[in-house]
């Protein structure tokens, strides 16, 4: 399986954030983390900067939201050009995120959920046979620069198990501490897409640091 790699931007430099995405040309996805203080403990970007990168880059945007009943503003980062976004499981009752991901395929964009650390594999199966991604944490989300939970594994194999079996084309990104250390670990439990934020702005060569960690 070929392996894609989703540079994370809340590691650029915000002053220089198309420079930043330019330096990842050779990546996959542009990898977008919305938090809004209230599902997270922390705040970073939102739909305007969404909009303001839209045009800087041929990048599908990964747009993962780590924002409280995300169902409010799905349709608001599509139209900003969000290509695929993401909703956390934990983030809103089944039936507004099914609703979320509903909205996002009406604007025909691609639509994924996401598990923290503490939800099991299972909580995929209420939105499997309805999402393009399945996103699993390997840390607790809202801050980068954390370190890779590799009793995670298990879980993604699990997800990946469930996959094959019911939505084969749905694609498996893993987030948080990746690195080309524990990168190879991911790949194995059969994630096909790698968000990595401070292993790829924090290289001294960012197109190798990337193709190093597609494990080339
Ligand atoms: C964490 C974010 C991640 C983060 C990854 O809440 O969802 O995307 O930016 O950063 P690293 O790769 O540094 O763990
Ligand atoms: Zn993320």
């Amino acid at each position: 399986m070929s392996i894609k790699i989703a540079p994370s931007i809340l590691s650029a430099d915000f002053a220089n954030l198309q420079r930043d995405i330019e330096r990842i040309a050779t990546a996959d996805y542009v990898h977008v983390d919305v938090m809004d203080g209230l599902f997270v403990p922390n705040i970073s970007i939102g739909i305007p900067v969404v909009k303001s990168i839209r045009p800087v880059t041929g990048l599908p945007l990964d747009v993962h939201l780590m924002i409280d009943r995300p169902v409010r503003y799905v349709e608001q980062f599509c139209d900003a050009g969000a290509d695929i976004v993401t909703c956390h499981v934990e983030a809103d009752s089944r039936e507004n995120i099914l609703e979320a991901l509903s909205r996002i395929h009406v604007k025909g964009k691609r639509a994924g959920v996401v598990l923290k650390p503490g939800t099991s594999a299972t909580a995929v199966l209420p939105f499997i046979n309805q999402v393009e991604m399945i996103l699993v944490m390997t840390v607790e989300p809202g801050f980068g620069g954390q370190k890779f939970m590799a009793d995670q594994m298990k879980k993604l194999g699990a997800v990946r198990g469930l996959i094959d079996t019911m939505n084969p084309q749905c694609e498996l990104e893993v987030d948080g501490g990746i690195d080309p250390d524990t990168a190879p670990a991911a790949i194995e439990a059969g994630a096909n897409v790698l968000v990595a934020g401070s292993a790829v702005y924090g290289a001294e060569n960012i197109a190798a640091r990337i193709e190093a960690l597609r494990g080339a």
